[in-house]
């Protein structure tokens, strides 16, 4: 593991003062450091949705431990320009694909890691006949991938699927209030869809296969363009361009931020624990704030002087979102550890130091 940490190749052609990839590669060496012994080296690993903002870390360090990474993508919502750098080595390989489409491989793959899927809420009202696709016809040709070739699977689902959660820490085992027919429907719905069928692969089929529900996670490699579907990049958008911070509600509605690297490890962790099998974990982080804190602690860092606008709440808005992460510190021995304002910090260099 100390080579991969001392020569970071592919890093290697970038200059001291870019902070777009020293972000990155700082970040990634954080990830492995914390990973230890927890490798996926020699494994053929498939990585659907892997051009995305969290597809491509995983990639990004699935290649640095030595996997053979496979990542199929048809660049819906991630950029090619994100897996630029990984095209130089021999253990990663691109491949451009609806995974709602069947598609077969002859070699062996040992993990499949399906995070395809667009997720910005702005994406929800554009096109929510291809999420239901990528979550449920996609997830089932994923699991099918698992199937032939007996590999483990990692679903990427959401706390989305509490819905406006009534019990909040939110435990794994709160089953969720959702609306079927608003304008999240096609996100949540999909993605509970989605929990069925790996639980029915399970069951049916024996399939090794773990679900991840992420919470609300941020930091470089968020995309920018169509930044105001989520609320971190359009914050940061807003405040370093001096524009009014658009809030919706009063503002006291939650939300618990979790910087990439912290999910990125939390992710791979249950990937990989035995402990872990067809088990269902919260990863996000447990600290709590107020759509009003984030707003006012981006315009301090980036020192702005952004006014705050209030806009009506959009349906469905969930008024608290929390994880429970018990689970995941007992299974996966894990908790974030990077708090929101260096995560923020972080992030808001990312952004501002994009053309
Ligand atoms: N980022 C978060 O805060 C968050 C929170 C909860 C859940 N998740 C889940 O994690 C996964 C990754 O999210 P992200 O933030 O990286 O989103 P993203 O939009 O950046 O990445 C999703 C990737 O999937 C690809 N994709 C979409 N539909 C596809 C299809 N049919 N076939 C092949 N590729 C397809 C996109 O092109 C993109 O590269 C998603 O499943 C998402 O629902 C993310």
């Amino acid at each position: 593991m100390a080579k991969f940490l001392d020569s970071m190749i592919g890093f290697n052609n970038i200059s001291d003062g870019d902070i777009h990839m020293n972000l990155i590669s700082e970040g990634v060496n954080r990830i492995l450091k914390n990973l230890d012994e927890i490798s996926f080296e020699g494994q053929r690993v498939l990585v659907t949705g892997g051009a995305g903002f969290l597809g491509t870390w995983l990639c990004n360090v699935l290649v640095r431990q030595n996997a053979d990474v496979v990542c199929v993508d048809n660049l819906a919502s991630g950029l090619e320009s994100n897996i630029s750098n990984l095209k130089s080595f021999d253990n990663f390989r691109f491949v451009r694909h609806d995974i709602s489409q069947p598609i077969l491989f002859d070699e062996k793959i040992d993990v499949v890691m399906h995070l395809a899927s667009r997720a910005s809420p702005l994406e929800f009202d554009k096109f929510p006949i291809q999420i239901i696709k990528a979550n449920t016809l996609g997830t089932w040709i994923a699991l099918g991938i698992a199937k032939k070739h007996r590999s483990k699977l990692l679903y990427t689902s959401t706390s989305e699927v509490y819905g406006d959660a009534e019990v909040t820490p939110t435990p794994e085992t709160y089953n969720g209030n959702v609306n079927p027919v608003g304008i999240r429907g096609c996100y949540d719905e999909s993605k509970r869809a989605g929990e069925a069928i790996c639980m029915a692969y399970i069951r049916q089929h024996g399939i090794d296969v773990r679900i991840a529900r992420i919470f609300n996670t941020y930091g470089p490699l968020m995309r920018a363009e169509g930044v105001y579907g989520r609320v971190v990049p359009r914050f940061i958008d807003q405040a370093l361009n001096n524009k009014p911070m658009t809030i919706f509600g009063d503002g006291k509605q939650t939300r618990s931020f979790c910087y990439v690297t912290d999910q990125i490890e939390g992710l791979m962790r249950l990937a990989w624990m035995e402990e872990a099998e067809n088990e269902v974990i919260n990863i996000g982080n447990p600290v709590e704030k107020t759509v009003m804190e984030l707003a006012e602690m981006v315009r301090e860092i980036t020192g702005s002087n952004s006014s705050f606008e209030f806009y009506p709440l959009p349906q469905d808005d969930p008024r608290k979102r929390c994880p429970d992460i018990s689970k995941a510190r007992k299974f996966l021995k894990w908790e974030p550890e990077i708090n929101l304002e260096e995560g923020l910090k972080k992030t808001i260099d990312w952004f501002g130091s994009l053309d």
